[in-house]
């Protein structure tokens, strides 16, 4: 016996990969119904060896279905979140809305699995941001080893993350570099991201860091331990799929390159490409479509007495939403639902 399960947002980029990875890794699925808004209702998207048709949101009636993997922005999630949870029918969700709700778990479950049972207090369970995604699942047996201090982290996260609008615009204003006759001016993103990178991701806050950042710090902080000190920068780059992060660890004991790099080798969810030669590290184009969280160039800071220095990179769409959120499904099937 399998789940009944919803996808909502199943037209966007997020819910496309859901489908993909939920069949990729066999969930047992009984029944699926895709969702997304009005403005989709009766297109086609494909599941396995199925067509479905998406429904509209504002029609749909939750109750009997076990879980709804949601990825349709916070605005959406306000209104149809409390449906499904007062429908007890458990949402997954990849928006920030409910992310800092400490009645709300907030999970990826290489690092914190054992939360998941927070969920019963509001029948939701909060998928993180896309950049803390990938950097928790390198920092958490690095801190289990030697207690990380401080994190100093410079994001490049590519133009996926702001949804199929973004990446619609660095096609076209890539395409107008070379046909000058057409003018496409920015619109997803604050200047032109084509042959560009842009220091600043979601709003502007009174310190003068961004929203992004900001979330990078509190959501560590929930995740991994409340004491860790984190300092973002968060920068948006000219490449379609695939976040990459610089990543500067401080920890209380040292810990040697080589010890760390044997550490991650054996971590859940971690590939370790490492060689000190000309494309011996990956880069953001070779994660696509893969489910690890690739680390390269683990090195000894030198100007620190514990510090290490290495080079994160993950597929956004999977790992930093589509792929955690249906970790978290198969969690709270395994360890709480327990149907499949
Ligand atoms: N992209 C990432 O790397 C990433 C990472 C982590 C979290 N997230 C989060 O995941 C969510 C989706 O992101 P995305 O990148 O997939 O965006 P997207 O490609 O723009 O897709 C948005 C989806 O939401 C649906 N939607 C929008 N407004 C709706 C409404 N009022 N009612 C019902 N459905 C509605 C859209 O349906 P229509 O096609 O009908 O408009 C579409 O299916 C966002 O909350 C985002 O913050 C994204």
């Amino acid at each position: 016996m399998g789940y009944r399960i919803v996808v909502a947002g199943a037209t966007g980029n997020v819910g496309r990969e859901m489908l993909n990875i939920l069949e990729e890794r066999q969930f047992p699925v009984d029944e699926i119904a895709v969702l997304a808004s009005r403005r989709s209702q009766g297109t086609e998207v494909t599941f396995a060896d199925k067509t479905l048709k998406i429904q509209d949101i504002e029609q749909f009636d939750f109750a009997g279905w076990d879980m709804a993997l949601f990825a349709i922005g916070s605005d959406a999630t306000k209104k149809y979140a409390p449906l499904a949870a007062r429908a007890n029918c458990v949402v997954i969700d990849n928006s920030s809305l409910y992310r800092y709700d400490p009645d709300v778990p907030l999970i990826v479950p290489e690092c914190n699995a054992g939360d998941i049972h927070g969920y019963s207090k509001k029948n939701i369970i909060a998928n993180p941001n896309c950049s803390t995604a990938q950097m928790v699942v390198a920092l958490k047996p690095l801190h289990d080893r030697a207690k990380i201090k401080r994190v100093v982290v410079s994001t490049y996260q590519s133009v996926s993350g702001s949804g199929k609008d973004g990446m619609d615009e660095l096609w076209e204003q890539t395409k107008a570099v070379y046909n000058p006759t057409k003018d496409v001016p920015p619109k997803t993103f604050t200047k032109e991201i084509a042959f560009n990178v842009i220091p600043h991701i979601d709003v502007f806050l009174d310190d003068g860091s961004t929203k992004e950042e900001w979330k990078m710090v509190a959501e560590t902080k929930k995740i991994l331990d409340t004491k860790i000190k984190v300092t973002a920068t968060c920068v948006r780059v000219p490449v379609f799929v695939g976040h990459s992060e610089s990543i500067n660890i401080e920890f209380e004991e040292f810990l040697d390159e080589d010890e760390a790099r044997d550490i991650l080798r054996e971590s859940p969810g971690i590939m370790v490409i490492d060689k000190r030669e000309d494309g011996g590290y990956v880069t953001p184009k070779e994660c696509v479509g893969d489910f690890a969280t690739f680390i390269s160039r683990v090195r000894q800071d030198s100007t620190l007495d514990n510090g290490l220095n290495l080079w994160c990179v993950s597929d956004n769409l999977r790992k930093g939403a589509a792929l955690n959120a249906v970790q978290i499904a198969e969690t709270l099937g395994r360890e709480v639902l327990k149907k499949g």
